[in-house]
């Protein structure tokens, strides 16, 4: 456009509409390339010492296993390397456990009877504060360390199902929406459960329908005893299938809304996730605040809201960008434990996952650079292991 062109006005409908459209096929196609709408999402095998720290052994103790010929058989790789898949991780903690070690410190580090499910809900109104690659890593984290893990999708825009393969767009799944509706369509919260390519995780994906909650619930509450408890819907939802399940996760919306209400109402804990930039934190102390206000006001109404344990993660940090860093100085002072040791840095390892939906348990370590992949794996699994330290303290372990 020359300076001389005049403006001319346009409806802003059509223009929107257009590039909606565009954005839409070019996303679309961009996917079908990654990761096509029939593709079966499968697991790689995991290295002798990656089995060993997830079952919580030495690499030595299977080795002699192995050459003994005992307990599943493990595929030999390069180098004289063995490999085991997911199942016959479970398979060899199954087996070390009735062979060794003492009742106070299993192998399989299911609940027991005495014991509750532990209800993570990961927050913050503040969106792309990695809610979702948390959430994500920790469940298949926990899966393979042999805990029996349900991940619930409640964000309409449905990114930890995507990571995990479905798609919303395509495949008609149920939600959780379909669980805790108010209408009599309602379900049980077991028909929305779906495997994963973790033996051990599975997951209730998310579609736009869970938006639905959103406006139904102030309806609801007008009219219903059922509405006027809508922060039970999940808890209760939860409680029927609290026996198949150790930990479940709930990714939840960067909104502040009925559905993140719910997830906390139903949670033992709650890890909050946060940048440490500016923005981020002034976005984080106004989730505080609000937050903060709106529970209080469900414990003057009889329904105090009770946690665990609640932590906040830092995520995507750069140690070398001194803000950044100026920021988890102040965050550590003011929260001080209440902030996780090891923060999640930031790395292409992770952000590529988002395009290539697979997490950093799924990638091979010969796919990227090794020393990217060890370095966000290293990291991926302090953060990890320190969540699961909390999970069995609240079991008391
Ligand atoms: N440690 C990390 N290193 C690099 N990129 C990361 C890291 N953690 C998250 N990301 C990327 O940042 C983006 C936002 O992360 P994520 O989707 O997990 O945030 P979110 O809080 O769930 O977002 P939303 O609020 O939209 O749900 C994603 O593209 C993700 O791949
Ligand atoms: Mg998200």
């Amino acid at each position: 456009m020359s300076m001389l062109d005049k403006i001319e006005p346009f409806t802003l409908d059509d223009k929107i509409l257009q590039h909606g459209e565009e954005i839409s096929q070019m996303l679309d196609q961009l996917r079908r390339q990654t990761f096509p709408p029939d593709a079966q999402k499968t697991l790689r095998k995991f290295p002798l010492k990656e089995v060993a720290s997830f079952i919580g052994t030495t690499p030595e103790n299977l080795k002699r296993l192995y050459l003994n010929e005992k307990g599943p058989v493990p595929e030999i790789g390069r180098r004289d390397q063995r490999y085991y898949d997911a199942e016959q991780i479970e398979e060899l903690r199954e087996y070390l456990n009735e062979t060794g070690r003492s009742a106070s410190k299993p192998y399989v580090p299911r609940k027991r009877s005495h014991e509750k499910l532990q209800v993570i809900a990961v927050v913050n109104f503040k969106g792309g504060s990695g809610k979702t690659t948390t959430a994500a890593h920790l469940g298949q984290h926990l899966s393979l360390t042999g805990h029996r893990t349900l991940g619930i999708d409640l964000d309409p825009q449905g990114s930890l199902s995507a990571l995990h393969g479905f798609q919303p767009e395509l495949d008609n799944n149920p939600s959780i929406y379909d669980a805790i509706r108010y209408d009599n369509e309602r379900q049980d919260i077991a028909t929305a459960i779906r495997d994963t390519n973790f033996p051990m995780l599975k997951i209730i994906p998310a579609n736009l329908d869970l938006q639905e909650f959103e406006y139904a619930t102030p309806l609801a509450m007008q009219t219903s005893a059922e509405g006027k408890r809508f922060f039970a819907r999940i808890a209760d939802q939860l409680e029927t299938i609290e026996e198949h399940f150790d930990v479940v996760i709930m990714d939840c919306p960067p909104q502040l809304g009925y559905l993140t209400l719910a997830s906390l109402s139903a949670a033992t804990s709650v890890l909050i996730t946060v940048h440490p930039q500016m923005l981020d934190l002034m976005s984080m102390s106004q989730f505080l605040l609000m937050l903060g206000s709106i529970t209080r006001n469900l414990r003057d109404a009889g329904v105090p809201v009770q946690m665990d344990w609640m932590r906040y993660l830092i995520t995507r940090y750069e140690p070398t960008d001194v803000p950044q860093r100026r920021m988890v100085g102040f965050l550590e002072s003011i929260l001080a434990e209440e902030v996780l040791n090891s923060p999640m840095l930031k790395s292409t390892a992770i952000s590529d996952a988002g395009l290539t939906k697979r997490s950093l348990y799924e990638l091979e370590r010969g796919a990227i650079k090794g020393s990217v992949y060890d370095r966000a794996m290293e990291c991926m699994l302090k953060v990890n292991n320190e969540i699961q330290d909390l999970i069995h303290k609240t079991w008391g372990r």
